[in-house]
């Protein structure tokens, strides 16, 4: 029978930098939305598991991807948000860089240090439907190839056909793998989300593990309920909650080993402020009593009484697997 994952590698700061190198640096990071990264010089600048990143749309309207640290003292080439540039100039001493990350200029230096030696370093972006990616190894395959049959899954269900809404974000007092865990289980539903309970016909819930990357939760609908739809989860950090008329999508973000962002973005047919609201609203409900118990299991944890407990084969399939692929990466037992 599986066993979850010992509790130490929940909080352990040396596994953190382990999975900091082998998971967050290697993986598609899901980054953004279109949306936002839709005109020439729209940028974002934002942190991943200690990564400051950057993608900003060039003047040819190409996404382009850099750590926003500059090579001459570690500054930052945008401060951390969003908006418009029509340049890379860090934002410390002046230097300058072009579209392609090469130095232009080294602004009042005395004698100019050689280009070639003090690019930005870049990193990988690609889009998928209305989610934009990033993959810090520059030799990773195309995200498109990584994908699998989780393209048509999410299709099927409307998934670009949505435009954007609003995002919420939540800061959880948790490792990512905590949040990660609840995620990927049912079994808490009947004693955790009652009205999501009695949405959906536990009987029939199942998830399934269709191949590496991602897993899905099926489970028959309630007539007329508004959960009708499909719930995926994609490793390392994405869940999707695609419905029939909107979708949420969460990006999970790791702070440090014990604090995890969690990104909400909305997307809906009707994106009325009214409209996104109820999605809000209602899916707050579910989030609430998500963010409760990840953060007292955390707690639970790190208390010292606990090791590790069995996986439920019937309900904790996707746990084996998402632990297996830690375990695997990073030596974790
Ligand atoms: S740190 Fe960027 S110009 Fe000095
Ligand atoms: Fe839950």
């Amino acid at each position: 029978m599986p066993r979850a994952l010992a509790a130490r590698w929940y909080s352990d700061h040396d596994q953190y930098q382990n999975e900091r190198r082998v998971i967050w640096g290697s993986e598609w990071l899901m980054f953004g939305v279109t949306a936002e990264l839709s005109r020439p010089g729209h940028y974002v600048a934002d942190e991943i598991a200690g990564y400051p990143l950057l993608v900003v749309v060039d003047p040819q309207g190409e996404l382009r991807g850099f750590h926003n640290v500059c090579p001459h003292r570690a500054g930052v080439i945008q401060w951390p948000g969003c908006g418009q540039t029509g340049n890379l100039v860090c934002r410390y001493h002046g230097w300058a860089f072009s579209w392609d990350g090469s130095l232009k200029s080294a602004r009042d230096f005395g004698d100019s240090p050689t280009p070639d030696d003090h690019s930005l370093r870049p990193i990988r972006v690609e889009t998928w439907g209305p989610l934009v990616f990033v993959n810090l190894d520059e030799n990773a395959p195309a995200l498109a190839s990584t994908l699998g049959s989780l393209d048509t899954a999410v299709r099927q269900h409307a998934f670009t056909d949505f435009a954007y809404g609003r995002r919420l974000v939540r800061t959880l007092e948790c490792n990512w793998k905590t949040y990660v865990d609840n995620y990927l289980e049912g079994y808490h539903v009947p004693l955790l989300h009652p009205l999501l309970n009695s949405a959906v016909d536990m009987k029939t819930y199942s998830v399934e593990v269709p191949d590496d990357t991602y897993c899905i939760h099926r489970a028959g609908q309630v007539e007329g309920s508004a959960s009708a739809g499909v719930w995926v989860f994609r490793y390392p950090n994405l869940a999707i909650n695609v419905y029939s008329d909107g979708m949420n999508v969460e990006r999970i973000v790791p702070l440090s080993s014990t604090r995890t962002a969690v990104v909400y973005d909305y997307f809906a047919q009707d994106v009325s402020e009214e409209k996104i609201q109820s999605m809000v609203e209602m899916s707050n409900i579910t989030l609430d009593e998500d963010q409760t118990i990840a953060e007292l299991v955390q707690r639970n944890l790190d208390a010292g009484v606990y090791e590790a407990g069995p996986l439920s084969p019937r309900h904790e399939n996707a746990l084996a697997w998402f632990q297996g692929r830690i375990r695997q990466s990073t030596g974790a037992r």
